[in-house]
């Protein structure tokens, strides 16, 4: 989705956006577009050589964004069907919103290293690995799918549902939202972002007075939210613990790099089994695991609405022999129940959408998404010669 303007109400564009606009577009797209703006200058020329090599795919100048969503176009080929577990990570014992378990005694679901986190450090070792072999300049679609695999999941794995395996991440739960029928995990993909952008003030949009922002917007209809997250987030709410966003812990075994490769990989196998739930994806620089953690443990705090296991909703769909227990509920309840089109929890509530947007929850995991991916991208790619300071929101970091 390209808009080449901007229409002076987000009102009338955001109401164009087609339902299927999700995460895997808008949510993806936001997050690269947040990491672009944070990039040192000496990286996203490297990036666009990686990703320019498939020419066919470009006839645009190269953002980002562009490639943020190909993973989940690609896992329906059937080449790329392995890659479909690579989405996600649930752990056995996880019951959102009885009990969260990250991963708890029981483990991890589905195949060993076969999850987001895995993947995420899967390709950054392969990204790694081109960086030594620059010289060769012959970039392979290997490296290709890692650096496009690589946007994509550090925005899903700030997808809380995409860290949890009940109900295949909330997708077997039907929900109402605003009296539409929905899913838990489609609410969180689609529905919450578009509401937002249906409902975002006007004044952003206009360009905000800050070229490194601007110069890396598209047109997009989610351009005017871009400019929300980072004038009330990234320079205002968040201006302080940007930084603590990047912090991954020093473990005792790990404290002693820089280590020569070889060292590293040994440790990735055998050490620090115990600090990042068995996955051995985590590093003092890059911890996946770690930074999970907090989105994981949001599917108990207010993700996964407790009265999904209560009465009334704790089946799959609404049947009149149910009604033998509704007599045992509030008659207001009752009332609100049988007045509605559907029989599905209603989330488009002030105690649900209402405290996820309030509390600035589905904006602070894209923000959070943008700038750690940015930060591995500099890592992986910034030239530590180049001594440009980078820009405006770099310097905050
Ligand atoms: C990444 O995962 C693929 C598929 O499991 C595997 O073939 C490859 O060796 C892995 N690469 C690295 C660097 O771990
Ligand atoms: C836009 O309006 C909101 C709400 O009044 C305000 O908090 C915000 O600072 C404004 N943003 C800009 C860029 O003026």
């Amino acid at each position: 989705m390209r808009l080449s303007t901007l229409s002076s109400s987000v009102f009338t564009v955001a109401a164009l956006i087609p339902q299927a606009l999700s995460w895997g577009v808008v949510g993806h797209e936001v997050v690269a577009t947040v990491a672009q703006m944070h990039l040192h200058p000496s990286v996203l020329p490297k990036l666009c050589a990686i990703l320019e090599s498939d020419a066919s795919n470009y006839d645009r100048s190269c953002h980002l964004a562009t490639v943020a969503a190909w993973a989940d176009q690609a896992r329906r080929e059937p080449r790329y069907r392995w890659t479909g577990p690579l989405h996600y990570i649930g752990a056995k014992d996880d019951y959102p919103s009885t009990s969260c378990a990250f991963p708890g005694s029981g483990g991890w679901e589905g195949r060993s290293h076969i999850n987001v986190l895995s993947g995420i450090r899967n390709v950054t070792t392969v990204l790694q690995d081109y960086q030594g072999d620059v010289a060769t300049a012959d970039v392979d679609e290997y490296v290709q799918d890692a650096l496009k695999f690589l946007i994509h999941f550090l925005g899903d794995m700030h997808q809380p549902l995409h860290l949890t395996g009940r109900d295949r991440g909330g997708n077997d739960d039907k929900v109402s939202f605003d009296g539409r029928v929905t899913n838990l995990h489609s609410l969180w993909d689609t529905l919450l972002i578009a509401q937002r952008l249906r409902t975002l003030h006007r004044n952003y949009t206009r360009p905000l007075p800050l070229p490194d922002v601007e110069n890396n917007l598209r047109g997009t209809i989610y351009d005017p939210y871009i400019r929300r997250l980072v004038w009330e987030g990234i320079l205002g709410k968040y201006e302080h613990e940007l930084s603590s966003w990047l912090t991954c812990p020093t473990t005792d075994r790990l404290h002693v790099l820089p280590l020569p490769r070889w060292q590293r990989v040994l440790l990735w196998l055998f050490g620090s089994k115990s600090k990042d739930g068995g996955l051995d994806v985590d590093d003092e620089i890059l911890c996946p695991y770690h930074w999970a953690q907090p989105i994981h443990a949001l599917n108990c705090e207010i993700v996964w609405p407790t009265e999904l296991d209560q009465p009334l909703y704790n089946r799959i769909s609404y049947t009149s022999h149910v009604s033998e227990e509704i007599s045992i509920v509030d008659v207001d309840d009752l009332e609100s129940f049988t007045r509605r089109k559907n029989s599905y929890l209603e989330l488009d509530t002030p105690e649900y959408a209402g405290r996820i947007r309030d509390e600035w929850i589905v904006e602070k995991l894209l923000t959070q998404g943008g700038i750690r991916l940015a930060a591995v991208l500099n890592w992986l790619f910034a030239d530590s010669t180049d001594s440009r300071s980078g820009n405006l929101l770099i310097r905050k970091l």
